[in-house]
């Protein structure tokens, strides 16, 4: 197993490794890191028919699956301050424990608005990271196949980007800037020097994540605002995991036992850390504004029995199971990801069908 990254952020809570971040002017160099080199191999192909029958029909449903964020949207609908749009415990963690400190239902309220712009301006972020990697993998990819879909996912990235920022803007009118652990994550899925890697970091990884965050607003969420930006997102990302997962078979089927191992470590790497962070990026912004200690809150959320079902959650719904269908988590790695909660039970069923795929 290769060694942790982010190791100088590591901050021990009994035998969770967790990664924190505390300082103020690297958090905000982090953020002023708006030039990133990428290396880049472009290639070229003269092949213009269709090699992959599956990735061509997967552009094809892509095509007919287009709207408009601007004008297919009802945005005279309201996203009033002062109602619930979610379900007072269980969808967001600081109404969830605020609640059962015996917190008035205003404060509740107030700290789920503020948890949950939080959420999306994270979810806002990754989108263009999204839309800044299909961009690398229309030049990098080599058949025209996949050309033409990533070309394809470029668009609807973009109109994610365009969707998101809106609602923010307009309905919520708070925009938090991106957290400190996912600049670095994604700054590492941009800077991964293969398309290989590229594909795997953001179509399965971060793809996979976004289709179990994105189920869970539109499922808990009670505002018709809300829940059809988020369905028609959902949609979209759903057919980018499947194209994830199409590239990705292709690429397993072509690579060295060693190749794969790589990737195995890759994914788990990436996946720890992000799991690492246990929200402290977002405790230490907004905690100490509802009195809440983010040290204390992550110690008694890791003490709870039911943390690991709980914690293997989001990671369960839909980028462990393609992970496991790709023979990327295998008996190297599992227990791994069972120690740290991101892997917990047996059921290793996609949630959401992929039949966009078929
Ligand atoms: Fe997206
Ligand atoms: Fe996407």
């Amino acid at each position: 197993m290769p060694s942790k990254i982010l190791s100088d952020h590591r901050r021990a809570f009994g035998e969770f490794d967790a990664v924190d971040f505390v300082d103020d002017k690297e958090i905000a160099s982090l953020r002023g890191k708006i030039d990133v080199d990428v290396p880049l191999d472009l290639h070229w192909t003269w092949e213009y028919g269709s090699e992959i029958e599956e990735l061509r029909n997967l552009y094809e449903r892509g095509k007919k699956g287009q709207w408009n964020a601007e004008t297919d949207i009802d945005w005279s609908q309201a996203f009033p301050r002062g109602e619930w749009f979610m379900p007072r415990e269980g969808a967001l963690m600081l109404p969830s424990i605020l609640t059962a400190m015996g917190a008035d239902e205003q404060t509740c309220r107030r700290a789920a608005f503020d948890e949950f712009a939080h959420l999306l301006s994270q979810l806002l972020h990754g989108e263009q990271a999204a839309m800044q990697l299909c961009g690398q993998l229309t030049n990098a990819c080599p058949t025209m196949d996949a050309k033409f879909y990533a070309g394809s996912q470029v668009i609807d990235e973009v109109r994610h980007v365009e969707v998101l920022s809106k609602f923010l803007e307009r309905k919520m009118g708070t925009l938090y800037p991106i957290d400190p652990t996912l600049k670095i994550l994604l700054d590492m899925l941009l800077e991964a020097p293969t398309w290989k890697t590229k594909t795997l970091g953001m179509q399965t990884l971060f793809e996979g994540m976004a289709v179990g965050i994105f189920d869970n607003i539109a499922k808990a969420t009670t505002n018709p605002l809300l829940k059809d930006i988020i369905r028609r997102v959902q949609l979209d990302e759903s057919r980018h995991a499947a194209f994830g997962i199409l590239s990705m078979r292709q690429v397993v089927k072509e690579s060295t036992r060693e190749e794969l191992e790589h990737m195995e470590d890759f994914a788990f790497a990436i996946l720890e850390a992000l799991n690492a962070n246990q929200q402290l990026d977002m405790l230490r912004l907004l905690g100490p504004k509802y009195g809440l200690d983010p040290e204390n809150v992550v110690q008694s959320t890791l003490a709870l029995p039911e943390w690991p079902a709980l914690n293997s959650e989001i990671f369960m719904h839909t980028v462990v199971p393609n992970l496991k269908r790709l023979g990327l988590i295998t008996d190297r790695t599992e227990d791994a990801y069972r120690r740290i909660g991101v892997v917990y039970g047996d059921r290793f069923e996609p949630q959401q069908d992929l039949g966009v795929a078929s």
